[in-house]
């Protein structure tokens, strides 16, 4: 594996952690290098990598300087690479397997050749991926036994996305790419595909005969300080609407596909994206918190959101009427990750001469909480012990922990590293999903509302609120 953006933030934070954890938990092949690379100019020795790694596993994973850490380190090293001299990767990738061959029994083919399969991630900044790309290609680095991860955001717009799409086919096959969006990878977006088609109480309900509206809110206390550049030319429908919370709308709102094979799950998705109305932008609230401007590497003018919610419609027989309420920001009031179902009421209120604690008209919700290690709540109106009819509200909670003893979780990007070494692509986005998402973004991305300042803790301008009107959004 070939770690591009391997002195980067999520390869500290996320990916080298993660492919120890991996490691450790027995699910890498057995014979197997990471190579770390970067442009010259931030190249690592690779004792230096190793070095690197190890504070990284240490601060964000769980690693402990143990025989399972040795091994582990044994196997990394680091050629760095620039689109013009990809010399020292070539050299590095070309001793790394020379390693395998050496080490591995079992790898050897008939005629006495290794296949050996590379896989190159790109965590590296959007604007490199295409040059990455191409330089894969003209090195030779690339192979008919190669596979390729790509970061998101894909693209900026449609016509990037569909150009970054050109250049990515000119070297790799579709079935060599892998687009990845983390969130799907989570065990509770996961999930929803089991709460939908594997139960029989849900799925009948799961249309617009019962369900009002749908919630996908992912705000963050986090600010942006670490990451000004990226952010300030990216903001929060880029960053999070775009790619991860149109994913998660996609599991929510697709029709039950054939199979979880790769095509029937990503054709269902498809179809969504398809019956998805343009953004209007009536229907968008633009906001940038307090303080943002002064941030170094912010432009004292920036127009930035930071904070996004928008109502998206599908215009489908499913959901026709229903709308999909997104929000996402940062420096907001809490940090969660939430799909709210909210149901219709019964057509008859009976218990309106009744004392009433709660308010009857209340709409009931099931509220699935998918940041890890991830939740399902349904709110439900039930009788309150004792001699009159009063109501309250009651609370089914499923936690994970509480029915499943032992946990093999891995974390999302854990999962997706796993399923691109195993080829599986059913859970990493496919390009004219991606590219319809853009397509109906280009409304906002034309003509985007002015941002609007809220404070720093708060959940956003006041105008969040009536975007979402009459329904109140669970998170507040
Ligand atoms: C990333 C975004 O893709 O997802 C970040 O770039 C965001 O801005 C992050 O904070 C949220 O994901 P998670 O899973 O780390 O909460």
């Amino acid at each position: 594996m070939v770690l591009f953006g391997a002195t980067g933030d999520l390869a500290k934070r996320k990916l080298l952690p993660g492919l120890y954890h991996l490691f450790v938990a027995g699910l890498l092949p057995e014979e197997f290098r990471v190579i770390g690379s970067s442009p010259q100019e931030f190249a690592l020795s690779d004792a230096d990598f190793r070095t690197r790694a190890e504070q990284a596993c240490q601060e964000f994973g769980n690693c402990k300087p143990d025989e399972s850490w040795d091994s582990f380190a044994s196997r990394l090293s680091f050629g760095a690479a620039s689109p013009d001299d990809p010399a020292p990767l070539v050299t590095a990738v070309t001793e790394a397997e020379k390693a395998i061959a050496g080490a591995s029994s079992n790898g050897r083919r008939r005629n006495g050749s290794h296949a050996v399969g590379r896989l190159f991630h790109l965590a590296v900044p959007p604007a490199a991926f295409g040059s990455v790309v191409t330089m894969l290609g003209s090195s030779g680095l690339a192979n008919e036994h190669s596979r390729v991860i790509i970061e998101k955001p894909f693209g900026t717009d449609l016509e990037s996305s569909r150009k970054l799409n050109d250049t990515v086919h000119a070297v790799f096959d579709e079935s060599q790419v892998f687009r990845i969006d983390h969130f799907l990878g989570k065990e509770s977006v996961d999930n929803v595909l089991a709460f939908r088609f594997a139960n029989g109480l849900f799925e009948p309900i799961w249309n617009r005969q019962h369900i009002r509206y749908v919630q996908i809110d992912v705000p963050e206390t986090l600010t942006v300080e670490q990451r000004a550049g990226f952010y300030n030319a990216t903001g929060a429908y880029r960053d999070m609407v775009v790619t991860h919370l149109f994913q998660v709308l996609g599991f929510v709102a697709m029709e039950p596909p054939t199979s979880l094979a790769a095509k029937p799950l990503r054709d269902e998705k498809s179809k969504v994206y398809d019956a998805l109305r343009p953004i209007d932008v009536r229907h968008v609230v633009r906001g940038q918190y307090e303080g943002y401007r002064s941030i170094d590497g912010v432009p004292k003018d920036s127009d930035t959101e930071t904070m996004i919610a928008v109502r998206a419609e599908i215009e489908n027989w499913r959901w026709h009427g229903v709308p999909f309420f997104l929000r996402s920001g940062k420096a907001l009031a809490s940090s969660r990750q939430v799909i709210t179902l909210g149901f219709h009421t019964p057509p008859v209120r009976m218990f309106r001469t009744h004392r009433v604690d709660a308010p009857t008209g209340k709409v009931n919700e099931i509220v699935i909480d998918f940041a890890d290690p991830g939740s399902i709540a349904i709110e439900f109106m039930a009788k309150m012990p004792g001699p009159e009819m009063t109501l309250g509200t009651g609370k089914m909670t499923f936690r994970y922990e509480d029915s499943f003893a032992a946990s093999n979780a891995l974390e999302g990007y854990e999962r997706l590293i796993l399923l691109a070494m195993l080829g599986d692509q059913s859970l990493f986005t496919r390009a004219d999903g991606i590219d319809r998402v853009w397509e109906i973004s280009q409304p906002l991305l034309d003509s985007p509302p002015p941002v609007e300042p809220y404070a720093v803790g708060s959940w956003g301008p006041a105008s969040v609120e009536r975007l979402i009107a009459p329904y109140k959004w669970y998170l507040r």
